[in-house]
């Protein structure tokens, strides 16, 4: 398998301490009428209620108090809030968390599992193997390509988000936490402009190498940034960092958290293109094969606004898509149809004030305690995550079924350190 021997650091930036999130885009009070995620799942007990009519004081967004509740570097995942544990360990005692033990691995070399536990089999089912299940994503409808961007925000997504907003395009971004923290000038920009937020850990790890409550932690504090700063968005996405989940680490994303996990279908390497590693030469090829390709499926492909290089070589491909008549869009917006984020459309949609209650309900027996929970129809436009049940999979409305087939590769590490 491929190992990856390059490392690389990002460019950093301090956080600007200075802007406002005056919330100016959030509308809120109005109670859609249907609700995108089951009302009993455990999600609801992790994230009290949103909105700036919730009566919560938000720190601002790149502000001291903002930053500082955060985890500067990875999680504890002991530290971590009692309700992401009580969400998980109900989860594993519902048997909804295969007990898939954790893969090893050597630094930036593909996770392996002990004898008995084969990566590509149905159990184990990784990413990094090439086993697709199908509850995750990894194509895009026919003559779509659903657009994506790994690893920020960083200063690099600063061109990125202009040239997006030149042509009416946004995108779905995979942050990641410590970065975040860093770059909240870009993530706000990001956000405002109409991109989709979306989740790819706290200080991207191979997940499958971390245990249960680890991997809780890493999404969870993502999830958490990504709520309080948002108006109280829900993000309903995740990429694994370099492509790494497993039937355990996907279903405690889902079961404790509501995110389906997506991967990708072709892969620029744009990561490495300020290491040494591919060049703008080759990925040119590369893309004017796709896009010149055929059109079934449609185009997930692997990009990252991590440097100018990177972000490049998507502007250069761009006009490319245009011409031969592709279908471009957010990826969530692409996959989720009418709701990017568990809770609201869009960045500029509503966000569902109702469902998400402090209380550790843990089955739909435990819904009614709550006095804002009522019944509401079941997700639409969404049936890519909401397939049928099987043994192995995570239950009812948000369970997802198994199988195998390929696609994965490494992404790459950016770690950030704070000062
Ligand atoms: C996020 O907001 C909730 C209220 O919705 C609050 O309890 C929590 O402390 C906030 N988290 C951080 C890290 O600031
Ligand atoms: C590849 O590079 C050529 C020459 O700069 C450019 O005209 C073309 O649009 C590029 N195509 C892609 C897909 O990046
Ligand atoms: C969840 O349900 C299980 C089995 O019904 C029970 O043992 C457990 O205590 C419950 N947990 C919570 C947090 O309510
Ligand atoms: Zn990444």
């Amino acid at each position: 398998m491929l190992l990856l021997t390059l490392f690389v650091l990002p460019l950093l930036t301090s956080a600007s301490l200075d802007f406002r999130d005056d919330h100016a885009h959030t509308a809120a009070g109005i109670l859609p009428g249907s609700w995108h995620h089951r009302t009993d799942h455990p999600v609801h007990a992790l994230f009290k209620r949103g909105p700036e009519t919730d009566g919560i004081t938000y720190a601002e967004v790149g502000s001291p108090a903002w930053s500082a509740a955060y985890p500067a570097r990875t999680p504890d995942s002991k530290a971590m809030p009692k309700e992401w544990l009580d969400a998980l360990k109900a989860a594993v005692s519902a048997s909804h968390i295969p007990a898939i033990p954790v893969a090893t691995n050597l630094p930036n070399s593909n996770p392996t599992y002990p004898a008995g536990f084969d990566p590509k089999g149905t159990v184990v089912c990784s990413a990094t193997y090439k086993c697709r299940n199908s509850g995750d994503i990894w194509d895009a409808p026919d003559n779509t390509i659903g657009i994506s961007f790994d690893d920020g925000p960083q200063p690099a997504s600063d061109k990125l988000l202009t040239f997006l907003k030149e042509h009416t395009e946004t995108a779905t971004h995979f942050l990641i936490g410590v970065n975040l923290i860093s770059n909240p000038n870009e993530f706000k920009t990001a956000f405002e402009m109409g991109g989709d937020m979306a989740v790819h850990t706290w200080t991207h790890p191979y997940m499958t190498t971390l245990s249960n409550e680890d991997v809780v932690a890493q999404l969870g504090w993502t999830m958490e940034l990504i709520h309080n700063s948002t108006g109280g968005r829900v993000p309903k996405f995740w990429r694994p960092p370099f492509g790494d989940s497993d039937n355990r680490v996907r279903a405690i994303a889902k079961e404790v958290f509501g995110l389906t996990t997506v991967i990708w279908n072709q892969d620029t390497e744009d990561w490495s293109l300020t290491s040494g590693g591919t060049t703008a030469k080759v990925i040119n090829a590369s893309m004017t094969k796709w896009i010149t390709g055929p059109k079934s499926p449609g185009l997930i492909i692997l990009e990252h606004e991590l440097s100018d290089q990177s972000v490049a070589t998507f502007m250069a491909a761009y006009p490319l898509m245009k011409l031969n008549n592709w279908k471009t869009i957010s990826l969530a917006q692409m996959v989720s149809g009418t709701s990017a984020y568990q809770n609201a459309p869009s960045s500029s949609g509503t966000v569902t004030l109702a469902g998400i209650v402090a209380s550790n309900s843990n089955s739909s027996s435990s819904a009614s305690k709550s006095a804002s929970d009522t019944k509401r129809p079941s997700p639409t436009g969404s049936s890519k995550t909401s397939a049928s049940a099987t043994s192995t999979a995570p239950s009812s409305a948000l369970s997802v079924s198994w199988t195998a087939g390929p696609t994965a590769l490494l992404c790459f590490i950016a770690f950030v350190m704070l000062t």
